[in-house]
């Protein structure tokens, strides 16, 4: 019996029957093809809205983190208000202790090297043979071979194009000493053997008889790279070689090598005022190149 004549034989309620299920499942199977379809589609879309949602909130999330960042800049240094003579800004300046005996830090690119140069040419066509503070009843050609450089003094004045005015302005910053107690800037060149002996920036009394004020501390901003030699150098670094026996024109103990643009701040009293033996320093000869370097000596008074 073939199928056709199965169907034939039926009665129409069988037939009827038969279509119902026929329909049924043609129904069901085009659902079940639409459900597949669909569920396909979904997927598709969701992979989709996932996909771009996903890199939107990517986008999100690194605008938030980006914000974040702003908020922990303004939460971590969250600004006060500040008096007539401060600053609406944060100010950061990395430095490296490099002794507490005497107490001195380094600036590393502290000055650009623009900067740096814009000063040798301001100081190039000034230069004189540096001058030494003369001890009691001394006479000049006396020590004549201490100190060799070329040097001149520049106040920010000078300087129309305020390069020297930013640097003092960071050099206050640093030492969190007033720029009213800063002697002018004293840019010095040591050319080849030239040098100078060790010595302390502070006068003492004994020595030099009573001052109008003392020097607190020296900030040297190193104007150029020196191949070989020139270094800044402290004997008496940590308390060696203070046994009297110190030939002062010896270059020898703690030694920083001049860096073009980086800065250099020692104390040459204590806390309590009294001189600090050991920021005895020299300048080491220069073996090979030039040393530019401008000085900033700052006074326990006001020096304008
Ligand atoms: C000043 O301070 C230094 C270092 O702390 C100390 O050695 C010295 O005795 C003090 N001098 C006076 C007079 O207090």
């Amino acid at each position: 019996m073939s199928t056709s004549q199965i169907l034939y034989d039926y009665t129409p309620k069988m037939k009827a029957k038969a279509r119902a299920y026929w329909y049924w499942n043609w129904n069901w199977n085009s659902r079940a093809r639409f459900g597949l379809r669909a569920v396909f589609l979904f997927c598709f879309l969701f992979f989709i809205a996932g996909f771009l949602s996903s890199s939107r909130r990517s986008e999100w999330v690194s605008g938030v983190r980006r914000r974040t960042e702003r908020q922990l800049d303004s939460m971590e240094y969250d600004l006060m208000g500040h008096g007539k003579t401060g600053d609406d800004s944060i100010s950061v300046i990395p430095f490296q202790v490099i002794s507490w005996r005497p107490r001195a830090f380094y600036f590393p690119k502290f000055a650009t090297p623009e900067q740096c140069q814009h000063i040798i040419n301001m100081a190039k066509s000034n230069l004189e043979p540096s001058k030494l503070a003369l001890r009691k009843g001394e006479s000049e050609h006396k020590r004549q071979n201490v100190r060799t450089s070329m040097g001149t003094f520049l106040s920010v004045s000078q300087d129309s194009t305020g390069v020297l005015d930013a640097i003092e302005e960071k050099i206050a910053k640093a030492t969190k000493l007033p720029r009213t107690h800063y002697e002018a800037f004293n840019v010095l060149r040591y050319e080849l053997g030239q040098k100078y002996d060790s010595h302390l920036d502070a006068f003492p009394s004994e020595i030099y008889g009573p001052q109008k004020s003392q020097r607190v501390a020296t900030f040297l901003v190193y104007l150029s790279d020196v191949e070989v030699g020139g270094e800044t150098a402290f004997p008496y670094e940590n308390g060696l070689n203070m046994d009297g026996s110190y030939d002062f024109k010896k270059c020898i103990g703690l030694k920083v090598k001049p860096r073009m643009g980086d800065g250099f701040l020692f104390y040459s009293l204590f806390p309590n005022n009294t001189i600090d033996p050991t920021s005895l320093h020299g300048s080491c000869p220069v073996i090979k190149g030039a040393k530019w370097v401008v000085t900033k000596w700052i006074r326990d008074q006001n020096f304008l």
